[in-house]
């Protein structure tokens, strides 16, 4: 028998006695009413009907807690066995109090903050009557030129399964009977971030070591939080597409981690084995469940299929009931048998949706996910009464402030970066120009703009744009440009091949310099960007994602010292496409090239290229700065088991009180599998006075040793280990210690 849930409610199992086979297979369909945003090309037809029919399990993108209630009636009034309905959404970084994008709340390193906008989006999204949500999206991306980057937490695992902790139990709580508590889900199941040429939906490619190791942590991580459902990817893992994958949905994730909850496909990533290649639907329906799926989004390939197949003998009843059962205890644990209406409480809403108290967690993990690249002279924090030039595409953009994949928020809400500087500095003197389109090609636009105007052209010409923003420039004392990426750039099936600010933000900027007056460029994407350019021009940068519903609030709070940048970057920023993939993490190789980066025949390196980025992993400045001094191990050798102590003395020795992100790694320095030059195994946010010294301790646990062998084994060898702890991932202070 496949290996199974062994979970075993009674009520559930007195249900399952009950249940015919259609109304089993009933429980495993999906079903989306429209209204919402289809990311597929079907959508779902005749769906009361079905419901009546007893021939669905839920419903997601249900555009109002109205109609959720009257598509409840439908279950628990109209059908044989009242079974309620699931309701899901994407609830990707909040609900309607947006959050900045995920790559940008993982910018902050701060798992407490992390967790709270999850409890947050929670609380707001089952208000209106949503008890699943289709997060978090934990998967690893080393490529920037894959637009759904944006959704997760970046390139580490050590990181990446930080956030995805917090996010998990953020979202579910100690207790699914909770109402305002939801039901996450980890997706997508597996390594949907490592697409080949960073295409979406591309096919990936992988070993098992470098999974193991380097991109299923997080899923795992979601796994031993209790996360109560996942979601299978579109991509294929060693040539069997996810939602058909048994080693992945049964053998990896059920019996190697001991997950008990429900797998639901990828918007009907089920059909799309046809495409890929598997058979016909009823082959690939058939295989889903065999392999260990258990819910099948929009499709319907399990609706229409699974009881023939039955019949056939090419599927059981054992493997529709097991699938039955994980569903119906998902219902369970959200307490819909005790009541279906649970969630639907017509007194919420109101009082606990966009809440004052909400938008102000919203702009605090704004500033946090803000990173200061550059901070040219000093220029900033800018004085509140300062005479400035606003100028930019996005700088009064409100339709780009809320970030990809937030499709429950609602754009009008989000403050501008013109408001925000209002609100903020009320005595500065603010002129604003456009200066220039985020980008001028009409073809790119229309493929942006397809859930909305976020390219919007103007009928000026670009050349009559810029004078106007040159001549407030030169009335001005200091500029502040806001320009980089709509956010419809990056996301879902927003993969770019270029990843440089656009052609005319880029001239405008140049332009802007040429004034001779302080340039700082607030700098917005969903994405690394590549900008040496622009990052060898005199400017300061502050790069701040997409903020979210509280964007300019925040900017400005950051732009004039009302909050000290404190963000790192969680994904390495390349100098060039040609250099991708590009992660801190990298091996050495057998012929690594010199540390002076001066090419050499015969190394590792390019003609015309550094092999370093642009700017590194875990990199961000501060309006003060820090020093790392001191460093001091508590023991130089180790047994297995065994943890060690690395502690440094930090000191602040600029003129402001901030924070700053203590990163430890660890180079594991001889093994039998090739190691990673370093990687991230500890941090600590920690926050000090002007003048202030803390000694700072990380602890490495035994675990964070350990790496998965060729044989897939969970093992510490061995051998001399080499701790560095900085600022960042080039950190220099180090010791080292050895385990025996
Ligand atoms: C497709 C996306 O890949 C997934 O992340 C999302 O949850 C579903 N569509 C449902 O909207």
């Amino acid at each position: 028998m496949m290996a199974q849930n062994d979970e075993r409610i009674p009520e559930v199992e007195s249900l399952l006695e009950k249940m015919t086979i259609d109304e089993k297979i009933g429980q495993l369909n999906l079903l989306t009413p429209g209204g919402g945003v289809a990311t597929g090309s079907v959508v779902s037809k005749n769906v009361e009907a079905k419901i009546k029919a007893g021939n669905v399990g839920g419903l997601f993108g249900v555009a109002s807690p109205e109609k959720m209630k009257m598509a409840q009636d439908l279950a628990v009034k109209e059908t044989r066995l009242q079974i309620p309905l699931l309701f899901g959404s994407d609830v990707i970084h909040g609900y309607k109090t947006t959050f900045p994008i995920p790559l940008g709340l993982s910018s902050s390193w701060d798992m407490e903050l992390i967790k709270k906008t999850a409890q947050i989006a929670a609380k707001e999204a089952t208000a209106d009557g949503i008890n699943w949500n289709f997060s978090p999206m934990v998967d690893i991306a080393r490529d920037p030129r894959w637009g759904r980057i944006a959704e997760g937490a970046g390139e580490d695992p050590y990181l990446g399964s930080a956030v995805a902790k917090a996010m998990v139990t953020g979202y579910q709580g100690d207790d699914l009977t909770d109402k305002e508590t939801m039901l996450a889900c980890v997706k997508h199941l597996a390594l949907y971030g490592a697409v080949e040429g960073g295409r979406d939906y591309n096919s990936v490619d992988m070993s098992k070591v470098k999974m193991f190791n380097q991109y299923l942590p997080p899923y795992k991580a979601a796994v031993d939080a209790g996360v109560a459902s996942a979601m299978s990817s579109f991509n294929d893992i060693d040539g069997v597409p996810a939602t058909g994958n048994k080693w992945l949905l049964t053998d990896l994730l059920r019996e190697r981690w001991g997950f008990n909850g429900f797998v639901v496909s990828d918007y009907t990533s089920l059909n799309e084995m046809i495409a890929h290649g598997l058979g016909d639907l009823q082959a690939v329906s058939a295989l889903a469940l065999k392999a260990g799926l258990d819910m099948d989004m929009v499709g319907e390939g399990f609706l229409s299929t699974l009881k023939k197949s039955l019949e056939e003998g090419k599927v059981t009843e054992e493997e529709i009931t097991n699938a039955c059962r994980n569903v119906l205890i998902a219902k369970h644990k959200l307490g819909l048998f005790d009541d279906p209406y649970r969630y639907i409480d017509s007194s919420r809403p109101k009082k606990d949706i966009l809440t004052k108290e909400n938008r102000e967690v919203a702009r605090k993990a704004a500033q946090r996910s803000f990173v200061l690249l550059k901070n040219e002279n000093n220029v900033l924090p800018l004085e509140k009464t300062s005479n400035i030039a606003l100028v930019g595409p996005l700088a009064d953009s409100r339709n780009n402030m809320l970030g990809t994949w937030a499709p429950t928020g609602d754009l009008k809400n989000g403050i501008t970066i013109l408001e925000g500087f209002k609100n903020v500095a009320p005595k500065a003197t603010i002129n604003y120009a456009k200066g220039s389109n985020i980008l001028n090609d009409k073809t790119l636009a229309k493929n942006i703009n397809v859930f909305g105007p976020r390219v919007e052209i103007s009928k000026e010409s670009p050349e009559e744009l810029l004078n106007e923003a040159l001549t407030i420039a030169k009335k001005s004392e200091v500029i502040v440009a806001v320009v980089g990426e709509a956010t419809e750039m990056s996301g879902e099936a927003a993969s770019r091949t270029e990843i440089s600010i656009p052609d005319t933000q880029k001239k405008l900027i140049k332009e802007l310099v040429a004034t001779g007056k302080p340039v700082v460029l607030v700098l917005m994407s969903g994405r690394p960007l590549t900008i040496p350019e622009e990052f060898n021009l005199p400017v300061s940068i502050l790069q701040v994602w997409h903020p979210g519903v509280e964007a300019g609030n925040a900017v400005a709070d950051v732009v004039f010292g009302d909050y000290n940048p404190s963000g790192k970057l969680t994904a390495t920023w390349p100098r060039s496409i040609g250099q991708i993939p590009i992660y801190h993490s990298m091996k050495i190789t057998g012929r690594p090239a010199p540390a002076s980066e001066e090419f050499q025949k015969f190394k590792s390196n390019y003609l015309d290229e550094k092999n370093s980025p642009l700017l590194p992993f875990g990199y961000g400045l501060s309006y003060t700065t820090f020093e790392y001094s001191d460093i001091k191990i508590n023991k130089e050798t180790i047994q297995q088991g065994e943890s060690v102590e690395v502690s440094v003395a930090l000191k602040n020795t600029g003129a402001y009180d901030g924070e700053e992100v203590v990163q430890l790694y660890l180079r594991d320095v001889v093994r039998s599998v090739t190691p990673p030059s370093r990687q991230l195994k500890g941090f600590k946010k920690v926050f000090l006075k002007k003048g202030e010294t803390k000694t700072v301790t990380i602890t490495l646990s035994p675990e964070d040793l350990k790496f998965y062998n060729s044989e897939l084994e969970f093992v510490a060898e061995p051998g001399k280990f080499e701790v560095f702890v900085g600022g960042n991932s080039n950190a220099t202070l180090t010791k080292s210690f050895v385990l025996e």
